[in-house]
């Protein structure tokens, strides 16, 4: 019988990224070119991953490391996969392989017009720490800066 087809989380790898360029075309008003993209994978020690499904990526995220600290620098959906858990899917492994890498701090800029990117941020629990003025360049659009802070179960249970 013919397995399931099912949402994966799987490592980014070169031949993903014309994949992952289609759908960030389609995400945001200034994409990043392939060349950005090229250059993040080859990062060490920073999260990235995609979702397959059917042998397609559907979802993406790319992550910086940074001392004890996460910046998440992009991530996106595919329109046609929205809104059916994927995007937390993805930020939620993200936080729990951070936690396991002993990080301390996820940070995250997000145009404060994008309400379903900050309900999604909000959903998981993270906090708006500040506003940067004019933050994007192509729309003058402010920026929230979002933090999530990572503590072991074991230490919340301290509290
Ligand atoms: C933001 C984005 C990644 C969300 O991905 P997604 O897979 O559709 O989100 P999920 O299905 O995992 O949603 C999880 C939660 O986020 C919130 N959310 C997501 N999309 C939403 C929408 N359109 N309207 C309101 N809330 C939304 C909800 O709280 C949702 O939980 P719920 O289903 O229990 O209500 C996706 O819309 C996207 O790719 N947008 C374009 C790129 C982008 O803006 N990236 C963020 C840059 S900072």
């Amino acid at each position: 019988m013919e397995k399931a087809a099912k949402y994966e989380i799987d490592t980014i790898y070169p031949n993903d990224l014309d994949e992952i360029v289609a759908i960030e075309n389609v995400s945001f008003p200034s994409p990043w070119p392939k060349r950005i993209f090229e250059r993040e994978i080859e990062a060490k020690n920073s999260y990235k991953r995609v979702i397959r499904f059917s042998g397609s990526v559907v979802a993406y995220i790319v992550t910086w490391t940074i001392y004890d600290e996460v910046h998440i620098l992009n991530i996106a959906v595919h329109p046609d996969f929205r809104k059916i858990g994927l995007g937390e899917m993805l930020l939620r492994d993200c936080l729990s392989s951070s936690l396991e890498h002993e990080l301390k701090l996820v940070l995250l800029e997000v145009r404060v017009s994008n309400s379903s990117a900050i309900k999604l941020y909000e959903k998981i629990g993270f906090k708006t720490l500040s506003v940067r003025k004019k933050y994007y360049s192509d729309t003058g659009e402010d920026a929230y800066v979002m933090m999530y802070e990572l503590v072991s179960e074991n230490e919340r249970e301290l509290f």
